[in-house]
């Protein structure tokens, strides 16, 4: 496997009043990923870029990280580092974004 762990942020745009994560917000978490990956000398075993619709629109901005394919939805830009410290450093699932199908 390339990646240690494929970090899947959606930034799909619908139409107005659809509910969706948008290109705006999505956009801005691809970036704070990418910033503390870079601080925890993560580079090259993570990654994290933008995807289309991760159908979980409800509960947007919304991304997916691989390989254990944990959902999480409502994430902020505050939420980033922990999930990098958390979810990908110790191996710790963050209950309170989880989304469960
Ligand atoms: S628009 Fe982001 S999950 Fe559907």
């Amino acid at each position: 496997m390339r990646f240690e762990n494929h970090v899947f942020i959606c930034t799909n745009q619908k139409a107005e009043g659809k509910a969706c994560c948008g290109e705006v917000a999505g956009m801005a978490l691809v970036e704070k990923f990418r910033e503390i990956i870079a601080e925890k000398g993560l580079k090259g075993k993570v990654r994290a870029q933008r995807s289309g619709c991760l159908d979980a629109c409800q509960n947007g901005p919304a991304l997916v990280i691989y390989p254990e394919g944990t959902y999480y939805g409502k994430v902020q830009i505050e939420d980033v580092e922990r999930i990098v410290e958390e979810h990908i450093l110790q191996n710790k699932v963050l209950e309170d974004l989880e989304l469960k199908f």
